[in-house]
């Protein structure tokens, strides 16, 4: 069994071999921190944007979903507060050269005393930054990182620059109309989603006749541009988020964020996940448009880390669009205020955000499926790797094979294959000895597999092998679609 320090590796190179991920533009050495999703990869991330899509919209009637323009007009970043905060404190080595996010840097340290038993030490150099980054005292940073003679890791050496603040909004040229030398007017890779969702709140409230509360969701990438960009897709400069703004009357944004906090962590565990492995982490340094947040984390193979944010924005984004565009943002409640006996009236709604990274949902889910089996008996040495995905989120959900390719065995199995196809994703495997073939899928993660045989021409049954418990058994032909349907609904 790899251990956690190797695992992190184990499982990025089982996304290259088995078709999940693999780097950008391969054949031309790559660019750092961008993926592509192969074949398998992409079906997996598509049940996971499918799963938080259906839950977010189908399953609650206040919430719809939209699918807004990457590119917005310039001035929404400006209204949003991106052109002059959405910044990182870095540092450089002045040996190196190389540049480094300052929480980054100060989290790398921490883990590496973790590893050594330093556990009191890492958290107390996490508290000290956490109540730096929060008064941007830069300067006390830097004694933080130079008094617990923080190494670069390439340089080795404690050599810093002093901290400086950086952008990390992607910007380009668009049409004819508008110079990139123009800074008024550049146009910006968006670096979250939830703008397209603000700058929409109008239209979908009225066209919707939503009544607050009401939320609003939406898939989509964004694009940051990450200094250290590192740990495979965890943290990439091209990535996926999952975002839903839920608008609330303002004095209720309390509940409504408990609310979200606890759902959301809820709908983490409904995929079968062990509780042991969450945990909250409420924010001491703020965004520039939160009142109060927090994260929810995940412990993969490198660590406690975020996975989802949830935040309690205020009227922040809506005033300021409202201030910029010179359009009225608000909303006519015509419910009766118990305290005053009148309607509440007009007002700009606060937000819940919550905001999830798809990629890194996918790593999540990755990590925790990946599983090293040690299966020797003392006739043979035997392993296998195999994928514990919950059924609902595997890329293939059936396997059917023929024992051998012939003897009309390879036509019933398509049959199978015909009968289940539209209604989930089947794979027809007919070539290497059966258990090749069953170690194949337990690497993709594949739950079912059906073996045909000689014995299903004459009693039309078949074998099914159950991934995670490798148990076999006879089953009816008409029986498959049933108990796979049952276990990925
Ligand atoms: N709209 C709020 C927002 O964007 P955030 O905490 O910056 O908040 C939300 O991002 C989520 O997006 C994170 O919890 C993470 O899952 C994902 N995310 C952020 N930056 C990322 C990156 N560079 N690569 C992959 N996922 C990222």
């Amino acid at each position: 069994m790899a251990n956690d320090s190797n695992r992190f590796q184990a499982i990025i190179s089982h996304c290259k071999e088995y078709g999940f991920i693999f780097p950008s533009s391969e054949i031309y050495d790559g660019l750092q921190a961008v993926y592509d999703y192969g074949q398998w990869g992409s079906e997996l991330k598509k049940n996971i944007r499918d799963y938080w899509w259906k839950s977010m919209t189908q399953l609650n009637d206040n919430i719809v979903g939209i699918d807004a323009a990457i590119f917005m007009h310039p001035t929404t970043w400006k209204a949003s507060g991106h052109v002059d905060n959405f910044n990182d404190p870095m540092i450089d080595n002045k040996d190196s050269k190389k540049r480094y996010r300052v929480d980054h840097l100060i989290e790398g340290f921490a883990d590496e005393q973790v590893a050594v038993g330093n556990k009191q030490l890492a958290e107390d150099v996490l508290s000290q930054m956490d109540a730096l980054l929060a008064k941007d005292d830069f300067a006390s940073l830097k004694k933080l990182i130079e008094d617990n003679k923080i190494k670069c890791a390439i340089s080795g050496t404690s050599n810093w620059t002093d901290i400086r603040q950086f952008n990390l909004m992607f910007s380009t040229e668009f049409g004819s109309t508008v110079s990139a030398d123009d800074e008024d007017n550049k146009v910006y890779l968006r670096p979250e989603t939830a703008q397209g969702i603000f700058v929409n709140f109008l239209n979908v409230q009225k066209t919707g006749r939503m009544k607050v509360p009401f939320g609003i969701a939406q898939i989509g990438k964004a694009f940051r541009n990450e200094i250290v960009a590192r740990q495979f897709i965890f943290r990439m400069r091209e990535f996926e988020q999952m975002e839903m703004q839920f608008f609330v009357r303002p004095g209720t944004e309390g509940e409504w964020y408990k609310y979200w906090k606890e759902e959301r962590l809820k709908w983490h565990l409904s995929l079968g996940f062990d509780p042991a492995k969450y945990r909250y982490h409420d924010h001491v340094k703020l965004a520039h448009y939160a009142k109060e947040a927090c994260d929810i984390e995940f412990e993969f193979p490198i660590g406690f880390k975020e996975v989802e944010g949830i935040h309690s924005r205020g009227d922040f984004d809506l005033s300021q669009h409202e201030k910029f565009s010179k359009k009225k943002q608000n909303y006519f409640d015509n419910d009766i205020d118990p305290a005053t006996g009148k309607a509440y009236g007009n007002y700009i709604p606060y937000v819940i955000e919550t905001s999830i990274g798809l990629d890194r949902m996918f790593l999540l889910v990755m990590s925790n499926a990946y599983t090293e089996e040690d299966l020797s008996t003392a006739e043979k040495p035997d392993s296998r790797v195999v994928l514990k995905f919950p059924a609902k989120l595997a890329p293939i959900k059936l396997a059917v094979f023929p024992l051998v390719k012939k003897d009309g065995l390879p036509e019933i199995a398509r049959n199978i294959i015909s009968d289940c196809k539209s209604s989930f994703r089947c794979f027809y495997e007919e070539k290497d000895a059966i258990g090749k073939r069953y170690r194949r899928m337990d690497a993709l993660g594949t739950p079912f597999c059906i073996t045909v045989d000689h014995q299903s021409k004459e009693d039309n049954t078949v074998t099914i092998r159950y991934r995670d418990s490798m148990q076999q058994e006879r089953i009816a032909i008409d029986k498959i679609k049933e108990i796979v349907t049952a276990a990925i609904a």
